[in-house]
């Protein structure tokens, strides 16, 4: 991976880049699989970055032309709204060519297998496969079919990796503002004792586990709160201070409330006797977001159950971050593929973040 140590400005400048190798460069990785593989050094080098996109995001003309050339493939094999889209327009803001390739209309249909469709679409000469499959390790197996960049964009029960890193960019965000510095260059340190419970279907969420990962590494306290039957059948490995049924009892106590989505489709129903009583002992309802300290921010990768695990008003409070997070992940996920792809290529010159040049208003760009 790259990075850029500055940015351009919001004015249309070539104002140079430094770049520097990333840890994952220097490990010699092409991917982003897992949350596991970044370290704490990995996961602060690429919140840097965002902050960088961020900035970009920001301008009239959110777009640089850092990737053009480069083509990258969006393949799901399970519904998503925010990650596929979130990762196309990273792509496109980047200058990258997308392939938006869905397995329902594909030939995937017709029985060929995922290795021959990666391996076909590979041969078109892709430099980038962003991979949701309901089969963990699905998008380690893609990486070792193509020589392409993989990230993993979501895989069964194992890992969401730039959910988790969205998601301390979005605290470090919010707590950098709050303490009224700027959010470049603030480092990590915010999350050392910061006091975070994940609450609900822990059992088949890849987002906490990622987002555990990450926590960890980065210093911060977790505490889950779930159902006995919504735990994972073992917690080795996973860095968290404490397990608690009583969510009552841990909101006070916490900085970030953290609620995963009840995973219906991966048969969540079936550990809890109904809906109803799992909502009435996990859902932060109205009730219970009053029993959070001042300035606890409440979090929730989405999308939502309203009613079940978060409620309508709830979802609604001032420090509810849904929307930031989304918004958010535009930017981390450029840093991600600017990361992997930036330098490729290049010669190793800086990578163009100076903004892409827009037609002058009023012209028809080739009348
Ligand atoms: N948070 C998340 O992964 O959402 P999607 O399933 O809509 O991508």
């Amino acid at each position: 991976m790259t990075r850029p140590a500055a940015m351009a400005g919001a004015a249309r400048t070539t104002a140079p880049v430094v770049v520097r190798s990333g840890e994952l460069s220097k490990g010699g990785r092409r991917h982003l699989l897992s949350v596991a593989e970044l370290g704490a050094e990995g996961i602060e080098e690429i919140l840097e970055v965002s902050d960088a996109f961020v900035e970009v995001g920001r301008r009239s003309i959110p777009k640089v032309p850092s990737l053009r050339g480069r083509t990258v493939v969006t393949l799901f094999a399970e519904q998503s709204t925010r990650t596929r889209l979130s990762f196309e327009t990273a792509a496109k803001r980047l200058s990258a060519d997308v392939l938006s390739f869905s397995v329902d209309t594909s030939s995937v249909k017709k029985g060929e297998s995922l290795r021959d469709t990666v391996e076909t679409v590979a041969a078109m000469g892709v430099d980038a496969f962003v991979v949701r499959h309901t089969s963990a390790g699905a998008p380690a197996a893609v990486a070792r079919w193509v020589d392409a960049s993989v990230v993993n964009a979501g895989d069964g029960w194992h890992e969401h990796p730039t959910q988790a890193l969205l998601d301390c960019y979005t605290i470090r965000q919010v707590l950098a503002e709050r303490s009224g510095r700027p959010s470049q260059g603030a480092g990590t340190g915010c999350f050392v004792g910061l006091r975070v419970a994940i609450v609900g279907d822990v059992r088949h969420s890849r987002v906490a586990r990622s987002l555990v990962l990450a926590l960890g590494a980065l210093g911060a306290e977790v505490t889950l709160v779930a159902p006995g039957s919504l735990l994972p059948p073992s917690l080795e490995g996973w860095p968290v201070t404490k397990v608690s049924y009583d969510l009552d009892a841990v909101l006070p106590h916490v900085d970030v409330c953290y609620l995963l989505r009840l995973q219906s489709e991966r048969g969540a129903g079936a550990f809890l006797p109904s809906v109803r009583e799992y909502s009435a002992w996990y859902g932060l309802t109205s009730r219970r977001a009053a029993l959070l300290g001042d300035g606890a921010l409440v979090m929730h990768p989405g999308p939502m159950n309203r009613g079940v695990e978060i409620a309508d008003d709830v979802a609604a409070l001032p420090q509810s971050l849904v929307l930031r997070q989304v918004s958010n992940g535009v930017a981390v996920r450029m840093a991600v593929l600017f990361m992997l792809l930036g330098q490729v290529g290049s010669g190793g010159a800086a990578p163009d973040l100076a903004p892409t040049l827009a037609p002058t208003p009023g012209t028809v760009p080739g009348a």
